[in-house]
């Protein structure tokens, strides 16, 4: 039932809960297999948590809040850290799987909430430690979600996030041809709002992305230090294409960029 308290929703907050509502069957089989990972495994190569480590072993007596969860596995991984975890997501059928798959594992104790993670109905500094695996990390407005992200955690407290590399989206068809190539199909500079609404190919979904200069500079001004950069290079065993990436891009090219930030 949608939250009565929850404000209008913009235009790409609307457009990809219609997208991910649709979507969600297709993800169902990944949850299940993630959520039964032992140790987590992170971006689309599967890179271990020790080779980048982005979670730590212990979340015991940390708050933490995973940031368009999706089907939850992430948030699964910190509970089992000992985290106390709240979870939100923007997408309704998303958000069945999680629970179903918590409800199989035994844990009815995070918190799965059906919101926009740009405006979240938590206190001011209320967590430790702040989550996203290609959630609120690449559907969410940055100018509105880091802020809010910086507002939900306590002063030292950690924002870890995961999404595209601005160059594998510059080298994206601007018409949503996949898969990624090695021509410059768009510009860098100015790259904001990523509109696949009409995208030849698995049409659907507004995302954001930026320049990494305006990521350092959003950083800086909304009061976070960077930890940690890391550019992610597909490893020496993988083949295949994964989504829209071909393994042998991503040797080459970083398709994917994971922060470490601490709030000031
Ligand atoms: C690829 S999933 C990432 C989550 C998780 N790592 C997974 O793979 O299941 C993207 C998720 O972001 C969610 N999302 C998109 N926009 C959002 C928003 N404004 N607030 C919260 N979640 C959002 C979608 O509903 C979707 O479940």
């Amino acid at each position: 039932m949608a939250d009565p308290a929850a404000p209008a929703l913009a235009d790409h907050v609307a457009e990809n809960r219609r997208h991910w509502d649709a979507d969600a069957p297709k993800w169902v089989a990944s949850g299940e297999r993630a959520w039964a990972q032992t140790e987590p495994t992170w971006g689309i190569w599967g890179i271990s948590n020790e080779e980048l480590p982005l979670l730590s072993e212990d979340l015991a007596g940390q708050r933490a809040i995973e940031l368009g969860c999706g089907t939850g596995y992430v948030s699964a991984w910190m509970h089992r850290r000992g985290g106390s975890v709240y979870a939100i997501d923007n997408s309704a059928e998303q958000l069945v799987t999680a629970r179903r798959l918590a409800a199989e594992y035994g844990v009815d104790d995070i918190e799965w909430v059906h919101r926009n993670a740009e405006s979240v109905p938590q206190p001011d500094a209320s967590f430790d430690f702040a989550i996203s695996e290609y959630g609120a990390a690449i559907w969410c407005d940055p100018h509105l979600w880091i802020p809010e992200a910086h507002r939900l955690l306590r002063p030292g407290g950690r924002l870890v996030f995961l999404g595209n590399h601005p160059l594998a989206m510059i080298c994206s068809d601007a018409d949503g041809a996949l898969p990624v190539g090695t021509t410059l199909e768009r510009d860098y500079f100015g790259l904001g709002r990523l509109d696949w609404t009409a995208a030849a190919e698995d049409p659907g979904g507004i995302e954001f992305n930026m320049e990494i200069s305006s990521w350092m500079r959003l950083f800086r001004d909304v009061g976070f230090d960077v930890a940690d950069y890391h550019e992610i290079q597909a490893p020496p065993s993988a083949d295949a294409t994964r989504f829209w990436v071909p393994a042998t891009w991503a040797r080459r090219f970083p398709a994917e960029q994971a922060w470490q930030l601490v709030k000031r």
